[in-house]
């Protein structure tokens, strides 16, 4: 079983479901709302969790009405939540709006997250004693290449979903393992990540590709599914491949397509997430060889 430390956001989503997003300067007549634990960190770390990895999280709460509920999430999915610190103010939110083909608009609003702004020593004994660090990019940067930084000097294998992307300073792609990107990251982020040793690009329902060292390279077709709401199915994707990484990427990438895109079938970010019962289930009706 892998062990796993995620360093990352924890979000309270705040998720408005309708026909149609409005234009600028309209207004429109939602279907529904709902209060759903989110935050790219949290949904990737419960996602490895329910992939089989035994799990850590570092990460901020605020001093409100959503620390107890962020909390509970993680400690309900069985993920560690001794480095899970409550600052002063708001923690972080997400407002989400869902259109009725199950894509979606996120602003996000740091609050806890951005008040991350130091490992303590627990801290960095936690990435250090893991297999896997696996960061995002809703924490300070300078933090992440902290994190990375140990991971890289104790062994453990440095995974970076570089979302939501931004340029990064040399220093922090020196540090990195595995990337895991969409396509337009892979666009976006092109120069830099020719120099990360392992390259995953996810393709949404076309599956994902990897381009590893000595220019190895898989594709994997993604499952047919309904889609109802594509939150959180990266962080999915992810969690999952990051969870099944020691079995080769052959493996893990026909994990984390199938759990990326059953993650599609619900609303909301972590309860959408799959156990790995259900995963198990799928790709052994789709056969597990799911390469192209
Ligand atoms: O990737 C989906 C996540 O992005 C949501 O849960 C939201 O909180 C934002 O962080």
């Amino acid at each position: 079983m892998a062990r796993i430390a995620v360093v990352g956001s924890i979000n309270m989503d705040l998720v408005t479901t309708v026909g149609r997003r409005p234009e600028a300067g309209e207004t429109v007549t939602g279907d529904g709302f709902a209060l759903v634990p989110g935050g790219k960190g949290s949904n990737q770390a419960i996602a490895a969790r329910r992939a089989g990895a035994e799990v850590e999280f570092v990460g901020a709460v605020g001093g409100d009405v959503f620390a107890d509920a962020l909390r509970k999430v993680l400690r309900e999915a069985g993920v560690g939540v001794s480095r899970l610190r409550e600052v002063e103010g708001p923690s972080g939110i997400a407002t989400i709006v869902v259109d009725r083909n199950g894509e979606n608009t996120i602003i996000v609003v740091a609050g806890a997250n951005g008040r991350m702004t130091e490992l303590t020593a627990a801290d960095l004994d936690t990435i250090a004693a893991a297999d896997v660090l696996m960061c995002q990019l809703e924490i300070p940067i300078p933090t992440v290449l902290a994190a990375a930084r140990q991971a890289r000097a104790h062994g453990t294998t440095v995974v970076l979903n570089p979302s939501p992307v931004q340029e990064l300073p040399d220093e922090l792609w020196a540090e990195i393992d595995v990337a895991v990107v969409n396509e337009g990251e892979a666009a976006r982020l092109a120069s830099a990540l020719t120099g990360v040793p392992h390259v995953i690009t996810t393709r949404g329902g076309a599956g994902a590709s990897y381009r590893g060292p000595d220019g190895v390279e898989l594709s994997h077709r993604g499952i047919r599914v309904q889609v109802v709401d594509t939150t959180g199915a990266g962080d999915t994707f992810t969690g999952a491949l990051a969870a099944h990484w020691h079995e080769g990427p052959d493996t893990a990438l026909a994990w984390a397509c199938t759990a990326g895109a059953l993650a599609t079938t619900k609303l909301g970010a972590s309860a959408s997430i799959p156990e790995s019962a259900e995963v198990e289930r799928v790709l052994a009706e789709s056969g597990r060889d799911s390469r192209v």
